[in-house]
């Protein structure tokens, strides 16, 4: 009898973890959706074709030393003149759902000092229209990392808070031409990322840092990278306040925003090194969330930053406040925090808008998981079940959308082992098995995305990165199949099998 208890004990704990080699779909909750998630800039090319303007990223690409081996967008994998095949593969793959982003400078090339583009609204309701014919559902990105470069060049893009006005004005076109189709809608793509690699490391446009970094070629203030958040923030609840008063009684749909996450796990047992892995926590996660669930930015960042952090009139946070239908987490890894409070920090370490933790992904030179071709990405599969009862503790299970989750392939293989990818599978099976004991534990989680439906531009990387369930040949562009779009097929097709 007490083997038979042992027994049960194992099989039925709802925290058991399901072997990752076992991870079935049917190990998630009924209407559960799955799919595969891609960025305008990323895949779609055509820069300069039908009414598109010049973004922030083209005008980058074209600065010597910006991008790996002088890559740019511009042809990209030509998504642009490809999307029916594109669909067809996501057909193919059997998933539930699409994410993808808008191009704001095909759709609006002048931002509110232009008109509309004909052929930008049209080519977004081909693909939503070939979707939704093919029983996938859109989910739609309003903003990922590109805009008009008009902007940048007019009054310093999200520097400015004018840039709130022009992203409600796009955000309505969206509404009102997609939104009769569109119920899934996140306003801005990891905006914590964005103004780190922008205006604190310099690696993407507009190539601003706050610390002497790399190879940025002017210095600014310590406050920009906090500035631009500010501004995206208030944008996004500018958004959802529009969408909640104007569509979504006619639309029904939800509006999301998706942040980037990491996990952090102290770098030794000390205090100081565990309360650094929690302000890690806050300074990067709850920074963007926070003020869209309890109208103000972490208390933690508070008591850090005092009167520097920029402060929510009244009226602001009437519409910051509560704004969120969604979370959208983009998790791919953890890594140690170490405390900078009362210690000295490597260069990067004690940067006030981090939180005075130094983050890294490696204890006296081991890493934190397996390494991948990504410098800070390493294969941690249970920071996702971390990541996500993190989220549900601090913000009361509010329903929660894996946005994105997916596996740089190590770098210099060759074709066969980069088609060959049984490491991909093995990072998603494993993810997946902790991602499924979260849900189990009571976590609201609703969808996953994997990153990537194909190899794609992979921002100041180029080319060099390849995340896709799909190769993309550069001379040829055409898609090859890579051993994880089999097993994500398999995977997907299990229960139409079984049920
Ligand atoms: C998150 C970003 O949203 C996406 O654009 C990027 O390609 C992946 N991370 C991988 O770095």
């Amino acid at each position: 009898r007490f083997i038979l208890f042992l027994c049960m004990l194992v099989l039925c704990s709802p925290h058991s973890l399901a072997h990752p080699e076992e991870i079935k779909r049917s190990d998630f909750p009924s209407g559960f959706i799955f799919g595969a998630a891609t960025s305008a800039y990323q895949i779609e090319g055509a820069y300069l074709e039908d009414g598109k303007s010049l973004t922030n990223w083209d005008f980058f690409c074209q600065i010597n030393g910006s991008i790996e081996n002088g890559d740019n967008g511009f042809v990209c994998d030509d998504h642009y003149h490809r999307y029916l095949e594109d669909i067809d593969i996501l057909h193919s793959l059997g998933v539930d759902a699409y994410r993808f982003s808008i191009s704001w400078a095909r759709v609006l090339p002048r931002g509110r000092f232009g008109k509309v583009n004909p052929s930008g609204i049209m080519f977004y309701n081909n693909i939503i229209d070939n979707l939704l014919a093919k029983g996938i559902e859109p989910f739609v990105t309003l903003h990922h990392h590109d805009l008009p470069q008009e902007f940048e060049d007019r009054y310093g893009a999200w520097l400015n808070p004018l840039m709130q006005e022009d992203f409600v004005y796009f955000a309505e076109i969206c509404f009102k031409n997609f939104g009769d189709r569109v119920k899934l809608w996140s306003t801005i793509n990891e905006p914590n990322l964005f103004a780190e690699m922008a205006y604190i490391k310099g690696v993407y446009p507009p190539a601003r840092c706050s610390e002497p970094f790399g190879n940025c070629s002017f210095g600014n203030s310590d406050l920009e990278p906090l500035i631009v958040m500010h501004n995206m923030l208030l944008a996004h609840g500018k958004v959802a306040k529009l969408y909640k008063d104007r569509f979504k009684s006619e639309q029904g749909g939800v509006v999301g925003i998706v942040i980037s996450m990491f996990m952090y796990e102290p770098l030794t047992d000390t205090k100081l090194d565990k309360e650094a892995a929690i302000r890690a926590l806050a300074f990067n996660v709850a920074w963007g969330l926070d003020p869209l669930i309890f109208g103000d930015y972490p208390p933690e960042m508070r008591q850090y930053h005092g009167s520097e952090l920029p402060q929510f009139s009244l009226e602001e946070i009437k519409y910051i406040n509560g704004s969120l239908d969604f979370i959208g987490v983009n998790h791919y890894s953890s890594l140690y925090a170490k405390d900078c409070t009362q210690s000295y920090c490597p260069l990067g370490g004690d940067h006030a808008v981090k939180g005075f933790t130094y983050t890294t992904g490696e204890r006296d030179g081991v890493p934190i998981g397996n390494r991948t071709g990504m410098e800070r990405f390493f294969v941690v599969p249970e920071g996702m079940e971390k990541i996500i009862n993190y989220l549900k503790n601090r913000y009361n299970n509010m329903p929660m959308y894996v946005t994105e989750n997916g596996y740089p392939s190590p770098q210099h293989q060759n074709l066969e082992d980069t088609l060959q990818d049984s490491d991909r599978i093995e990072f998603h099976k494993a993810y997946l098995a902790y991602l499924a004991k979260a849900i189990r534990d009571g976590a609201d989680v609703r969808g996953y995305f994997v990153w990537t439906l194909m190899d794609d531009f992979e921002w100041d990387h180029g080319y060099n990165q390849r995340l896709g369930l799909y190769y993309v040949n550069r001379s040829t562009l055409d898609r090859i199949p890579k051993l994880s779009r089999d097993w994500y097929k398999h995977f997907l097709s299990y229960d139409s099998v079984d049920n």
